[in-house]
C-alpha cells in the first residue's frame, strides 16, 4: 500500500449495516436537541454520512421540561419537511417521539395523544433513577392496545445493572431493547458501555439508535463507526437488529 492509499484510507467515513435511525432528536425547536432547521439540516446531512437513509424522529416528551403533543411535534415536522424538500435531501423522515413515563405521559396515553412509529412501535424511556411501580403491568397494556413497546437505552439505567435479571424479564415481556451507539463510544461513562456490551453479548440489543440532540454527538459517533471496536461489535449484531423492520 502506498503513501497515497494511507492517506485516503484515513478519511473514508465508515458507514452502519442498518439505514434507518430510530431514535434522535434532530426535529428542530421542541426540546434540548435541535434548536432550529439549520441546525437539523447539519445533523440529517451527518446521517446521510453514516449510511441512514431514513430517519425517525423521536423528541422528547417529558413533564413541566417538554410537554410535547401530537400537534406540536407534527407542526415541527412540517417546517423540517418543507426545508427537506426545498434542499432535496434523499432522506426519509417520519415524526414520533421518546416518551418519559412519567405523569404527564400518563395523563396524554389515557387521553390517546400518543404519535407511534411507522409499525405501531413506541419510544419509552424510564425515569433515571427508578423504574416505574407498574412496570410491567405497563408493558402488558401497551401491547393489548396494538402497540410494540421499545425501551429507550436500557444501558443507562444504572439501577438494571444490579438486576439483570429483571432487564431478561422485561425483554421475555415483549420489550424492544434500543440501545446508543454514543453508549458504545463511552460517552455517557464505563458502566453505561459496560452494560451496552453486555446486552450484545446476551442478544439482547433488538435496535441501534443515534440518540444525537446536536452535531457533535454525531460527530462522536462518525469517528466511533471508524474504530475497530466498532467493527467487532457489529459483526455480533448484524442479523439482530430490526432498525429498518421499523416499518
Ligand atoms: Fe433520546
Amino acid at each position: 500500500m502506498g503513501l497515497f492509499n494511507i492517506f485516503s484510507k484515513k478519511k473514508t467515513q465508515s458507514t452502519l449495516f442498518y439505514h434507518t435511525d430510530v431514535h434522535c432528536h434532530i426535529l428542530p425547536g421542541v426540546d434540548h436537541g435541535s434548536q432550529d432547521v439549520v441546525q437539523s439540516m447539519e445533523m440529517l446531512k451527518a446521517e446521510m454520512d453514516m449510511g441512514i437513509s431514513r430517519v425517525i424522529l423521536t423528541s422528547h416528551v417529558t413533564a413541566e421540561t417538554f410537554e410535547n403533543t401530537p400537534e406540536t411535534l407534527t407542526a415541527a415536522f412540517g417546517v423540517l419537511q418543507k426545508a427537506v424538500a426545498e434542499a432535496e435531501l434523499p432522506i426519509e423522515l417520519h415524526v414520533s417521539a421518546e416518551y418519559r413515563m412519567d405523569d404527564y405521559w400518563n395523563r396524554q396515553w389515557e387521553a390517546g395523544a400518543v404519535l407511534p412509529m411507522p409499525g405501531n412501535y413506541l419510544l419509552l424511556e424510564n425515569s433515571f433513577l427508578q423504574e416505574r411501580l407498574d412496570m410491567d403491568q405497563f408493558i402488558y397494556e401497551v401491547q393489548l392496545k396494538g402497540y410494540k413497546p421499545i425501551l429507550a437505552h436500557p444501558e443507562r439505567y444504572a439501577y438494571y445493572s444490579q438486576r439483570r435479571d429483571r432487564l431478561r424479564h422485561l425483554h421475555d415481556a415483549g420489550a424492544k431493547f434500543q440501545i446508543n451507539i454514543l453508549s458504545l463510544a463511552g460517552y455517557f461513562g464505563r458502566g453505561a458501555r459496560e452494560m451496552a456490551v453486555w446486552f450484545i453479548k446476551q442478544g439482547m440489543v433488538d435496535m441501534l439508535g443515534s440518540d444525537m440532540h446536536n452535531i457533535e454527538h454525531a460527530s462522536i459517533i462518525k469517528e466511533y463507526i471508524n474504530t475497530n471496536d466498532w467493527k467487532r461489535l457489529s459483526l455480533q449484531l448484524e442479523g439482530h437488529i430490526i432498525n429498518d423492520a421499523v416499518k
